[in-house]
């Protein structure tokens, strides 16, 4: 392509990313931030050759084949790809790309920030001193759980399940896994491979999450998977909401049977469950894992160079269709 293609960022990226798009692409850029969905996305569209989604523009399979005709490529700000119609995106001739390996550990130290967080009752405690309640220490204060010698149970060993790991040994806990299929020694280091959710589950002093959004793990954790977990196990999601069925966990936290829960995601955010907001067990952070400088940076360079390379004529390296 000898002119510039023509690229729009449908969100406010961090400003580094947006100077290094205007600068090589002169793209336009939704400073205003608005979530352009089904209508809007399409008619934003027009007149551009790719563009930098995120993961709240829905691509469903409806929206992309009612795109104009001239986008090529949509870049997802995201290593999930939930949001986008991958079947519909390859029928129409779409290339859809996403950004791994870049907030693998953004997103493991979130993972690790909710485990001690969740462990260590960080939302009561840090309520009670910023609400004046706390009136000095008792032996028997807020008794949280130690996190040394116990299990914690990886359900999707990926890259981010693996920074998890790695962070994990270093507090001295036993990691155990479920994943598609076992792991290289090299790759398991001493982790316990699983081969059914219920055998993992049922070793988890600690459960996190790590796995794809997929029609297989919608609700993974619900009212019959929750109750293979050992009595007080504490559950970690920063994958995705829907993995977990809110019902069941709010009601396993609500009678201690569960005895916390760690989550930066939730199904339907940003309308969460108003439940976790009660719940004194459940430590909730708004969809944090990537949210430092130098990922949230990274994610859209990494964008950018699979638009690069799709515009020299190369194959994009993240190219999902
Ligand atoms: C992002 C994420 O914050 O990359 C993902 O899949 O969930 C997060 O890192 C968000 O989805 C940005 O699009």
């Amino acid at each position: 392509m000898t002119e510039t293609p023509a690229i729009l960022l449908t969100r406010c990226y961090p400003e580094a990313v947006i100077e290094r798009a205007e600068r090589d692409y002169g793209a336009t850029v939704n400073r205003d931030d608005t979530i352009w969905k089904g209508d809007d996305l399409i008619a934003a569209a027009e007149g551009f050759d790719g563009m930098l989604i995120s993961s709240s523009n829905t691509l469903t399979a409806d929206v992309i084949s009612r795109l104009p005709e001239r986008m090529k490529i949509v870049a997802s700000y995201s290593v999930g790809y939930e949001h986008v119609d991958l079947e519909a995106a390859k029928a129409r001739g779409l290339l859809i790309t996403n950004t791994p390996d870049v907030l693998t550990d953004a997103t493991a130290d979130t993972a690790l920030l909710l485990l001690l967080a969740a462990a260590r009752r960080a939302r009561e405690s840090m309520a009670m001193v910023v609400e004046g309640r706390w009136v000095g220490w008792t032996p028997t204060q807020l008794l949280g759980v130690e996190t040394g010698g116990r299990r914690l149970g990886i359900l999707g060993m990926g890259r981010i399940g693996l920074a998890m790991a790695h962070r994990a040994r270093a507090l001295g806990m036993e990691i155990h896994y479920h994943n598609r299929s076992r792991l290289a020694p090299d790759l398991e280091q001493g982790a316990r491979y699983h081969d059914s959710v219920e055998g993992l589950f049922a070793v988890s002093d600690f459960l996190s999450i790590h796995c794809e959004m997929t029609p297989q793990t919608e609700k993974l954790l619900n009212a019959e998977t929750i109750e293979f977990l050992p009595d007080n196990a504490i559950v970690i999601n920063t994958a995705r909401g829907g993995i977990i069925d809110d019902d069941a966990l709010i009601g396993a936290l609500r009678s201690g049977r569960v005895f916390a829960a760690g989550l930066d995601v939730f199904d339907g955010e940003p309308k969460l469950d108003p439940r976790y907001r009660e719940l004194d067990n459940a430590f909730v952070l708004p969809h944090i894992g990537s949210a430092t400088v130098d990922t949230r940076n990274a994610m859209g360079f990494r964008a950018l160079d699979n638009l690069d390379a799709f515009f020299r004529g190369d194959d994009p390296p993240d190219r999902l269709t």
